[in-house]
């Protein structure tokens, strides 16, 4: 079984839900992977997602019930894709990631042309609908490239 990580900065707003959406559309395509999703800050550790995330979800018929955590070492090894929501995320996983594990980091929108999902948090509800339609293409295609 392979897996992917998805990494935003305080892992409440944007990659739980890349995570939802990635466990909803996996499962639609009956394709068993392992999915997490983390924080490059701690800032929000064992907070659930923030109500506009849910929100969002449960209207597309999704759903995130875990907790915020910090990316962890051990995430390097584990995870076989480690999706980050913007350069910034991106440039600060680098800085940890041990060499061997590189090629694992990728943008997230990488392949939809890339660029950054932006940070929704200090805006208002249309940042969060905005995301959840750039990352439900762009979940669907790193799901292309999985099943090829
Ligand atoms: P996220 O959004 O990285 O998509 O979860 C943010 C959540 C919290 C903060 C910034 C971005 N913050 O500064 O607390």
């Amino acid at each position: 079984m392979r897996s992917v990580l998805f990494v935003c900065l305080g892992n409440i707003c944007r990659s739980p839900m890349a995570e939802g959406i990635a466990r909803k559309l996996a499962a639609g395509r009956g394709l068993s992977l392992e999915i997490d999703s983390a924080g490059t800050a701690a800032y929000h550790e064992g907070e659930r997602a923030d109500p506009r995330t849910r929100e969002v979800l449960a209207r597309h018929d999704a759903s995130f019930d875990g907790r915020a955590r910090q990316v962890r070492p051990s995430d390097f090894e584990a995870f076989d894709l480690i999706l980050a929501m913007d350069r910034q995320n991106l440039a600060d996983l680098r800085k940890r990631c041990p060499a061997a594990y590189v090629d694992k980091l990728h943008l997230m929108l990488e392949p939809v042309g890339g660029g950054d999902v932006p940070d929704p948090y200090y805006g208002g509800p249309d940042g969060f609908d905005t995301n959840h339609a750039m990352l439900v293409e762009a979940v669907s295609a790193w799901l292309d490239r999985i099943e090829a």
